[in-house]
Order: C-alpha cells, then sequence, then structure tokens
C-alpha cells in the first residue's frame, strides 16, 4: 500500500467522516456575526479550538480540514492544531484552494485559484503537519450553465492541484461541487453531476493523478433549493449513486460528500439511505461543514457558559452520521 493509499484509507475507512473546518477568514467571519461574536483572529482561534477538543471527537471524526490562518495557531495548552489532532488519533487537512473567482469569458460562473506558488505552500503544510488537503470547485446550474469552459476550467485546475499535493506527499480531496442553488429538478441535477464527475476522472486521468491516493468529495444529487418539486430520501440515495456508479473508478478508496446547505439531519438521512444500496466499490462518508458544525456555532454563541453546549452538538451531528454509515 503507497503511503498516499494508507492516507487516503485512513480517513474513509472505520465508519468515521471528514469535518470541514476550513471556511475562509471572509466566510468564518460572517457565520461568527451571524451568531453576534466579533469577528477576530482570536474568536476564530477559540471557534475550531471548541470543535477540535470535542470529546471523544475520533470515533466518528477521521480527519479535519483547517483553514490557513488555523494551521498557524495554537490550542490554550501550547500545542498547534496539527499536533492536537494528531495527539487525539485525527489527520489534520488544509484547504489550499485561495477562492472561487468570476471565471473570463463566463461571468456568472467561477473559477477556483490557488495554483501559482501551491508546490512551495505544499511543502510548507506538510511541514506544519497536514497530512491530506482540499480544493474546492464550483459548479452552477442555470438555463446557461454550467458551459463548457466552465466545467473545463474548473476540472483542469483541480486535476492539478491533485497532481501537486500527490507530488509533494499529501492526499488530495478533490471537490467539485454542484451547487443547489436554483430551482432545477433532481435529474437535471443528475446529468449535470454525471458529466462534471465524467469530466474530473478524464482530466485526473490525463495528468497522471494515483487514483488509489485520493478522496472525492461531491455534492449528493439533489433538486436545487428553489424548486417546487422536492425528492424523497429514497430518490436522492438512488440517483446519487447511479451518477457515482457511472464516473467513479473502484480503484478511488472513498467517497465523502459535503453537505452543500442541505438541513443536518437531512444529509444524515440520505448518507443512511445509501448505505442501504446495493454494495458499493468505495466507501461513501461525509466531509460535511455546516451540517456538522452549523448546530454547535448556534448553541455556543460565544458565550463560554455554552462550551459544553456546542460541543455536544457537534458531538451529536458526528454520532449521528457515524451511524448512518
Ligand atoms: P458544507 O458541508 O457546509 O457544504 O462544507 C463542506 C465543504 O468543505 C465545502 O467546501
Amino acid at each position: 500500500m503507497s503511503a498516499l493509499n494508507k492516507i487516503a484509507q485512513t480517513l474513509v475507512s472505520d465508519k468515521r467522516g471528514i469535518l470541514a473546518a476550513d471556511e475562509s477568514i471572509g466566510t468564518m467571519s460572517a457565520r461568527l456575526e451571524g451568531v453576534g461574536v466579533e469577528p477576530t483572529a482570536e474568536n476564530r482561534r477559540v471557534y475550531r479550538e471548541l470543535i477540535v477538543t470535542t470529546p471523544r471527537l475520533s470515533e466518528s471524526i477521521s480527519g479535519v480540514i483547517l483553514a490557513d490562518e488555523t494551521i498557524h495557531q495554537k490550542l490554550n495548552n501550547g500545542r498547534t492544531f496539527p499536533e492536537y489532532l494528531e495527539d487525539i488519533g485525527i489527520l489534520a487537512g488544509i484547504k489550499v484552494d485561495t477562492g472561487a473567482k468570476p471565471l473570463a469569458g463566463a461571468p456568472d460562473e467561477k473559477i477556483t485559484e490557488g495554483l501559482d506558488g501551491l508546490r512551495e505552500r505544499v511543502e510548507e503544510y506538510v511541514r506544519l503537519g497536514a497530512t491530506f488537503a482540499k480544493w474546492r470547485a464550483v459548479i452552477t446550474i442555470g438555463d446557461d450553465a454550467p458551459s463548457d469552459r466552465a466545467v473545463h476550467s474548473n476540472v483542469h485546475a483541480l486535476a492539478r492541484y491533485a497532481g501537486l499535493c500527490q507530488e509533494g506527499g499529501l492526499v488530495p480531496i478533490v471537490e467539485p461541487e454542484v451547487l443547489m442553488d436554483g430551482t432545477h429538478t433532481l435529474a437535471r441535477c443528475q446529468q449535470v453531476t454525471t458529466a462534471v464527475l465524467k469530466s474530473v476522472f478524464e482530466e485526473l486521468d490525463l495528468l497522471g493523478v494515483q487514483l488509489d491516493g485520493i478522496v472525492l468529495k461531491p455534492n449528493m444529487v439533489v433538486a436545487g433549493a428553489g424548486s417546487a418539486q422536492q425528492p424523497t430520501v429514497e430518490d436522492v440515495a438512488r440517483a446519487t449513486v447511479e451518477a457515482l456508479r457511472e464516473t467513479v473508478p473502484a480503484s478511488v478508496p472513498g467517497i465523502a460528500f459535503l453537505s452543500g446547505g442541505q438541513r443536518p439531519e437531512v444529509a444524515t438521512q440520505h448518507l443512511g439511505a445509501m448505505q442501504k444500496l446495493d454494495p458499493l466499490p468505495w466507501e461513501l462518508t461525509y466531509s460535511f461543514g455546516r451540517a456538522l458544525v452549523g448546530p454547535a456555532l448556534e448553541a455556543w454563541r460565544g458565550d463560554e457558559t455554552n462550551w459544553v453546549a456546542g460541543q455536544e452538538a457537534l458531538s451529536g451531528r458526528a454520532v449521528a452520521n457515524a451511524a448512518a454509515r
């Protein structure tokens, strides 16, 4: 087993999943302000400390994705975040993209940036204790979207990122997110997700990325949030697994879904329903952000007396998702 494959296997097996705590400074600040907390570097650090020190987290979480700011910060006990995570048996990951910007020639669609200097940043993150990385591409569904231009540009960047990570010793989480914004049907999301994933694997192959050393992080196939026709849990599970079976080679060790704005309980139900379908060639797990930490942030609200309530809220979601596997 290669070193990359071993890390990927650790991330997706033993009924555990990945916790995405890598919100950019802008996104994290907005979420803190949303619960009345001043968006300072220290408050972002304290909130991330609440997350990683949640009791028994390692029973349901295999890896935590950190933001660049957090990987340079320390816990109150003086340990860095990667050091502390290693102490408790959780792998540290790092978000290495620098965000999605309007795509030239398709201004209503986005291209994720961050390739310049990535080789050097990967070296630095490995020194700081990261073992895996994340890059998120966003694909919009609309009347004329996604365009071939947007899909091609994004999957090319994803594959170059994945290659650079593997060269430097990090397992890349490959995240092509088809957004749930819009009024599209389940069938349209399935069609777009299938086309995007097909394109992702063609490009990974072209750029020589080792498939047994990645984790795929796709969206679940759902109807647009604004669609009047909302599918059942079983419909979502079936459509998602169909899209994956058509496109994802069996050599990929695991698929870890993003939650994408689904309500936490609903994301968990979808994950559970997929496990009940016929045996699948890959592990199916979670790499949720909001669906894991949203309730914790709401419960904590920056008040120290709510520290335990915040951790219990996170623990509740983490245990429910592990059980759904
Ligand atoms: P959500 O689960 O909140 O969609 O976040 C996952 C993630 O890491 C997005 O890049």
